[in-house]
């Protein structure tokens, strides 16, 4: 008996679908893309119960005529490009014609639309990419399109959708990166009827960044751009003093699109290496445009990829126009650090060798010569590589990064800001679970403009985060007053530790409260714990030493990094040759 058969029509569509259609944001993405690309300067986009109940995306962009309604849900079915020679040279977001049959695959989809020049519109209704009616009707120039019950007849999907709200902060993301794309362009979002983002539309990308991020981070950007062999860069960068501990505050366009670029990532890195702590990373928005035969835009299906042909020229152009823009406008003073307070090793990733510039950098003959507990945070966590030295003994500071310590076994050397944070984050935990951590009120309350998807996170959050001691208040749509914090935070630093917790949890996710307290107790660890270059007493290195031993990980902090390297004795006389 043949096994194999070929799936009928509407299997095939759902499964193809599953490219395209990955979540409740994905669909937002597809249907905003199609607007701009109908020439909109006005989108409108409302969703309910994060969008898996109901997305409507309301444009004033060109319409279709009752004909192309009908071709429009045609798989492959494109007025963009007409053959492969045209792709060399889209410049619009679309162009494989596979959008919207694989939306009306797995949804409710209703299309009402109309083009400027005609009276009357034309409605078309799909269920499962089965088409139910098609008519005329009444309705304003442009196009309005509405999702329902999407992956309604996908449930291994649905089932792998997150809870509305994350979903929702999904969708509050991925519009602002749109809306970022095309200042000209008014962008608005409402959730459940609540208005939860809107841009001017006039143009000036500032004013973009203040509706998306929030204006008190606008006033920290300054602006750049430059022109060099047909590249154009442009956009906002974060001044040093305004990092984040995620990426999520980099944005790139590339011709107009939205791309995750590991290059420009990497870029923006060394525009401001050296300037600012390891571990947190630059906020900016950068929009390049250069000749589309110069990128590949087809390379990842939900087109959020691009092949640079001159990656390098792109990559140092980047760097050259940012470092211009940062040293022409100056760090306002008391937002730098400065050098003195170098907080190589600050918590957040594991230390980049390449960004590194002390001579804290171990050797590379020497990552064979210390071993340390183990590669996989996971595993390092239960089976490190070496017991827990039964007691260390301070000998000195190195940079002042490191306590080297003798052991039983052997010359230990400790990373004390990784150390510190282990034991604070042990202490914090214990403390948050049994709800020991007070609240102090701070004299000047601070009011908060951050973000959406940050607002988004602070209130879904407000509960878990006033259990631990944050006294927050809804102050308009788009701020919140921050009027006491957990004593643990130091004076002076409670903004900056509210926003690092609301980025690690808009990071994360966490489902319950165990894992919120996780994130939060590692996050104020974060904080407290000595950095390096701080210097210490004998006696407080003891101490940290001490306190270190009787944690329950000793041997890796909580974003799961060694805390201490060892060198045994036998290792030590080997390299001597005394054995
Ligand atoms: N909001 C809209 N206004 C006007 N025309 C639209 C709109 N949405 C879709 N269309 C038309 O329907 C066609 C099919 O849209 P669809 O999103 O499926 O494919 P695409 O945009 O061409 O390519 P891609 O699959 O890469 O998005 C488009 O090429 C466009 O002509
Ligand atoms: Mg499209």
């Amino acid at each position: 008996m043949p096994r194999i058969a070929l799936l009928d029509k509407g299997t095939a569509a759902r499964i193809a679908a599953g490219e395209v259609v990955e979540r409740p944001a994905s669909v937002v993405k597809e249907l905003v893309e199609n607007s701009l690309d109908a020439g909109a300067d006005r989108i409108s986009v409302e969703i309910t119960s994060g969008g898996l109940d109901r997305i409507t995306v309301v444009d004033n962009g060109c319409g279709m005529d009752r004909e192309d309604v009908v071709l429009c849900l045609e798989r492959h079915a494109t007025s963009k490009v007409r053959s492969l020679e045209d792709l060399q040279s889209v410049a619009t977001l679309g162009f494989r014609g596979e959008a919207l049959p694989s939306i009306a695959a797995v949804s409710r989809l209703t299309i009402r639309t109309r083009e400027e020049s005609t009276a009357e519109g034309t409605v078309v209704e799909v269920d499962g990419g089965r088409v139910l009616n098609i008519g005329s009707a009444g309705c304003p120039a442009g196009t309005v399109t509405e999702v329902r019950n999407l992956f309604h007849n996908t449930p291994a999907r649905k089932k792998f959708m997150k809870t509305a709200s994350a979903e929702a902060a999904a969708i509050t993301e991925l519009m602002g990166r749109l809306a970022l794309s095309r200042p000209e362009v008014r962008f608005r979002l409402a959730h459940n009827g609540r208005v939860v983002l809107e841009t001017p539309g006039n143009g000036r990308l500032d004013e973009a960044v203040a509706a998306v991020f929030g204006l008190g981070q606008v006033r920290e950007m300054v602006p750049f751009g430059a022109e060099n062999d047909g590249i154009r860069v442009s956009g906002l960068a974060g001044r040093p003093g305004l990092t984040r501990t995620t990426r999520r505050y980099q944005v790139f366009f590339v011709n107009g699109r939205y791309v995750r670029s590991y290059l420009l990532s990497a870029a923006l890195d060394t525009a401001y290496a050296g300037s600012i702590p390891e571990g947190r990373f630059p906020v900016g928005v950068l929009l390049l445009k250069l000749d589309q035969a110069l990128i590949d835009v087809n390379v990842h299906p939900a087109k959020m990829e691009v092949r640079f042909e001159k990656g390098r020229d792109v990559a140092a152009q980047v760097v050259l126009a940012v470092r211009q823009a940062l040293t022409a406008q100056p760090t306002v003073p008391g937002l730098n650090r400065g050098p003195s307070v170098q907080r190589t090793g600050f918590c957040g990733t594991r230390p980049n060798p390449s960004a590194s510039d002390g001579p804290v950098t171990v050797p590379a003959h020497s990552l064979a010569l210390f071993e340390d507990a183990g590669d996989n945070p996971a595993v390092r966590e239960s089976t490190p590589a070496y017991e827990v030295p039964s007691a260390l003994l301070a000998l000195a500071q190195l940079q002042p990064t490191y306590i080297l310590a003798e052991g039983p076994d052997g010359l230990y050397i400790v990373d004390q800001h990784a150390a510190h944070e282990r034991i604070l984050y042990e202490e914090f935990s214990l403390a948050l679970v049994l709800g020991e951590v007070g609240s102090q009120m701070l004299i000047t309350p601070q009011v908060l403009e951050l973000d959406a998807t940050a607002i988004a996170t602070l209130k879904r959050f407000t509960d878990y985060l006033a259990v631990v001691g944050f006294v927050l208040e809804e102050f308009g749509a788009h701020s919140f007053v921050l009027r006491g914090v957990p004593v643990t935070i130091a004076a002076g630093a409670e903004r900056e530790a509210l926003v690092d917790i609301v980025d690690r949890l808009g990071e994360e996710q966490p489902a319950d409260r165990e894992q919120f307290l996780r994130i939060t107790a590692a996050s104020l660890a974060c904080h407290r714990a000595v950095r390096a270059g701080d210097r210490l007493t004998g006696a407080e290195m003891q101490r940290l030493l001490d306190r270190l031993r009787a944690t329950s990980h000793p041997l890796s902090c909580p974003h799961g990094r060694p805390t201490m390297l060892r060198l045994t004795k036998s290792e030590l006389a080997r390299r001597f040759f005394r054995e």
